[in-house]
């Protein structure tokens, strides 16, 4: 009898070592396209991941100061702060096809644990950047408070997406170019080609996102628009902040339309 998709999922989140994560969640992506796990959804998934000692994790409110990023310590915190993005990325993927894939379809979970197993990469990618630079995640503290925003969408497939690819991955969209500039400015190039994969890779992440939930929109019967809008509203709490980078989010299927209106000036 082969192992249901569940468990295998549930197994790779709540591995709390990253490595180790990482590859649970490539296994877990490779053993489901190779046809060897069933779509069963039979175990919950976790409320909490597996996480590693540390980092320490402290309320964004918290965090110390990241400073401007020319000096060696910027440069390490910067990459740190991403290192753990990153990781929290690659539970929020797994939890999206473990948690939701059961009253989705096969094409969600295999959406959603290809965007896993790039998360993992983008991880690993990152932390032998880090390595490289003297550090390694977990030297540093980190806030908490990406995880907590999925969490509480954890009832809601429908919320789920608007807030986490439609909202918190579209911003990385907004932020990473910036950032990429700041980084070949500063000579790294091995960084900057890591960002622009990464960049690249979440334009498609945004546009799963988007796509899954125009069908959940579809099948309850909503206007799109103003579903998303009250689902953000109610779930997010806030507007949603520019400048935004209106070609990447266009080519991940978000209209300026959509987001124009809810955004703070
Ligand atoms: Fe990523
Ligand atoms: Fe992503």
């Amino acid at each position: 009898m082969t192992r249901s998709i569940a468990a295998a999922i549930r197994e790779a989140l709540l591995e709390c070592d990253p490595r180790a994560k990482v590859m649970a969640t490539r296994k877990v992506a490779r053993d489901w396209r190779l046809g060897r796990l069933s779509f069963v959804f039979d175990v919950e998934m976790p409320e909490v991941p597996g996480r590693p000692d540390a980092p320490e994790l402290l309320p964004p409110g918290r965090m110390p100061k990241r400073g401007k990023g020319g000096s060696e310590r910027g440069r390490i915190a910067l990459w740190h702060a991403l290192a753990h993005i990153e990781f929290v990325a690659i539970d929020l993927a797994l939890d999206m096809a473990g948690r939701f894939g059961g009253e989705m379809d096969e094409a969600f979970v295999s959406d959603f644990l290809s965007v896993a197993a790039d998360e993992a990469m983008h991880y690993a990618l990152i932390d032998r950047h880090l390595r490289s630079l003297g550090s390694h995640y977990g030297a540093l503290p980190a806030h908490d408070g990406l995880w907590e925003a999925a969490h509480k969408t954890r009832g809601d497939v429908g919320a789920r997406l608007a807030v986490v690819p439609m909202v918190l991955e579209a911003r990385g969209l907004d932020v990473t170019p910036a950032t990429l500039e700041r980084v070949k400015a500063n000579g790294d190039k091995r960084g900057a080609g890591i960002l622009q994969r990464i960049l690249d890779d979440e334009i498609r992440h945004v546009r799963f996102g988007a796509n899954h939930f125009a069908d959940v929109a579809e099948r309850l019967n909503e206007d799109h628009d103003s579903l998303w809008k009250s689902l953000v509203s109610r779930h997010f709490g806030g507007a949603v902040k520019p400048p935004f980078n209106d070609s990447a989010r266009l080519a991940a299927g978000l209209s300026r339309d959509l987001y124009g209106s809810i955004a703070c000036s």
